[in-house]
């Protein structure tokens, strides 16, 4: 009768094998958590022309196509208007397009043009609870900075997390 401890070498090399696989997976994801970090060459105008209402959103939080939509509806965007001359809009948005996303898990094209509508948003922040987005030291989900303490940086990492009180 075979024993239930007892295992054929090939199987043992496969079980090692997915072990190693998995562990480097794990691995790579932590590393990446949470890091869309803010490329260094950024035009003066988007700090200009994107950071008074806002912070200056990292363009890796959103796909091309979803920084196009961003930028081609600027004269009505979320209520105000935050059009620039056609020459910066075409800085910007080539910016914006040239260090979008290239992973597959942040590519959807976000609703309403929102980061904060993407599925990956919602997922990410299931555990802040309806009335915590409220407090006045947040009031929106698109403060992200309220939160995520290097958010200017791209590092949205669980290290950099400290939730206002109120
Ligand atoms: C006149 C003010 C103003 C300017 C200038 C401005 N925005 Fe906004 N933006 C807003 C407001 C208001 C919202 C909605 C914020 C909220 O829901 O809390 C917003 C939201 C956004 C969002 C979506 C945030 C979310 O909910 O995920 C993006 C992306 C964005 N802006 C990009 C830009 C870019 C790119 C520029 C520069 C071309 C820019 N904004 C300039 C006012 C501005
Ligand atoms: C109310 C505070 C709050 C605000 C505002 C907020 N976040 Fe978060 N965020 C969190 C919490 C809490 C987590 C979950 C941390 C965890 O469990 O790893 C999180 C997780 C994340 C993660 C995943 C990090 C990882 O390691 O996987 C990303 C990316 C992220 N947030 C981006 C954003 C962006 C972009 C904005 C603004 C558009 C934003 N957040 C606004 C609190 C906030």
């Amino acid at each position: 009768m075979a024993n239930d401890c007892e295992m054929n070498p090939m199987k043992m090399k496969m079980k090692k094998t997915i072990f190693i696989a998995a562990t480097l997976i794990l691995a790579s994801s932590t590393a990446y958590a949470g890091k869309m970090a803010m490329p260094s060459d950024a035009p003066a105008s988007y700090d200009a022309e994107c950071a008074s209402c806002h912070m200056a959103y990292p363009p890796a939080l959103l796909s091309e196509k979803s920084w196009q939509n961003v930028m081609s509806g600027l004269a009505k965007h979320f209520g105000t208007d935050a059009s620039v001359d056609p020459k910066t809009r075409a800085e910007i948005t080539n910016w914006l397009v040239k260090n979008a996303t290239t992973r597959q898990k942040y590519m959807e094209t976000a609703p309403e043009n929102r980061i904060t509508k993407t599925s990956w948003f919602i997922r990410k922040h299931d555990e802040v609870r309806s009335d915590v987005w409220k407090r006045a030291g947040i009031k929106s989900p698109a403060n992200c900075s309220a939160c995520h303490t290097d958010a200017a940086k791209g590092n949205f990492s669980e290290s950099n997390i400290k939730i206002p009180a109120k």
